[in-house]
């Protein structure tokens, strides 16, 4: 369970130190997400809100390819918001905020578009704050979000949790976290109850990159060490465990490496969705 408190705190601040290597993960997914974005946008989009930004990649796509509108980047981790403002000071339609969507969502309001590249899993009460978002959105709004697909295909979480002792086939559960929207008909109950309809995921097989460059195992490695579902196993693990949990770590890498970089195979939903009319 990943929670607010989380995002606040260390797990932020890891993933604003690892703003970089998280957002070149993705690499693959990305150009899907953004096409999916720039769809559901139409010429009387104004105002659009990324959830949970993090460091601001999304924002940043979306603000240079809606230059009539303006995005606003929320995300509860103020490391990461630091990141996403820097980043975007020459972008002039696009700002940050340090704060929970949920609080801040009726400020907003009336959003025409939410979009969010995997920020949308960890609400502790998901119909609760997909409520308050269409209660903020414009009529005919539209959301558009990314989120992970069955852990059991998302290879780069499975073979690292197995290389660190863990469980890696637990049954995906929705509790807050990266696999909490796996499954489209629980995301599906959550939309239609809570004012979304025209509900759509499209499924996206695609390459999670976790290494590249000169040593692409090396770097993978020292990623996976850093974030992800074996960084915690790995930073706990007694002396003695822990280089052999690095060891295992290594090899699975190396099997995935493919020239320059180290790819595992992922999944991933891209939801489409409209404000239900009142
Ligand atoms: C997996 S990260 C994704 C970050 C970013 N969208 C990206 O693609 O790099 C999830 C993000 O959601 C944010 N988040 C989670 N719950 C939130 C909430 N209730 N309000 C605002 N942000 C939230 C976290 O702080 C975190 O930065």
């Amino acid at each position: 369970m990943t929670t607010a408190y989380d995002w606040t705190g260390r797990i932020g601040d890891v993933w604003a130190e690892e703003w970089r290597r998280t957002d070149r993960s993705f690499t693959n997914l990305t150009p899907h997400l953004n096409a999916a974005i720039l769809a559901a946008a139409t010429p009387q989009t104004r105002k659009i809100i990324d959830i949970g930004c993090g460091a601001g990649a999304t924002s940043l796509a979306t603000a240079p390819a809606l230059p009539n509108a303006t995005v606003t980047g929320i995300d509860l981790s103020p490391t990461l918001i630091e990141i996403a403002r820097h980043r975007s000071e020459t972008q002039a339609n696009a700002s940050f905020e340090c704060a929970d969507i949920t609080v801040a969502a009726p400020n907003h309001a009336p959003t025409d578009l939410y979009v969010s590249r995997h920020g949308v899993m960890f609400f502790a009460d998901p119909i609760a704050a997909f409520t308050i978002l269409a209660e903020a959105a414009a009529p005919d709004a539209g959301l558009v979000f990314s989120c992970f697909a069955e852990r059991a295909v998302n290879r780069w979480a499975t073979e690292i949790v197995t290389a660190t002792g863990g469980d890696a086939h637990s049954p995906t559960s929705t509790t807050p976290g990266p696999f909490a929207f796996a499954d489209p008909s629980h995301v599906a109950t959550i939309l239609e109850e809570s004012g979304w309809h025209a509900a759509t995921p499209q499924r996206i097989a695609f390459s999670y990159r976790a290494g590249e460059g000169t040593d692409p195992v090396a770097d993978a490695v020292d990623y996976f060490c850093r974030i992800g579902p074996a960084a915690s196993a790995i930073r706990d693990a007694a002396p003695g465990e822990r280089e052999r949990h690095i060891a295992r770590l290594t090899q699975v890498c190396e099997r995935y490496c493919d020239g320059d970089t180290v790819e595992f195979p992922a999944a991933a939903w891209i939801w489409t969705a409209r404000k239900s009319a009142n």
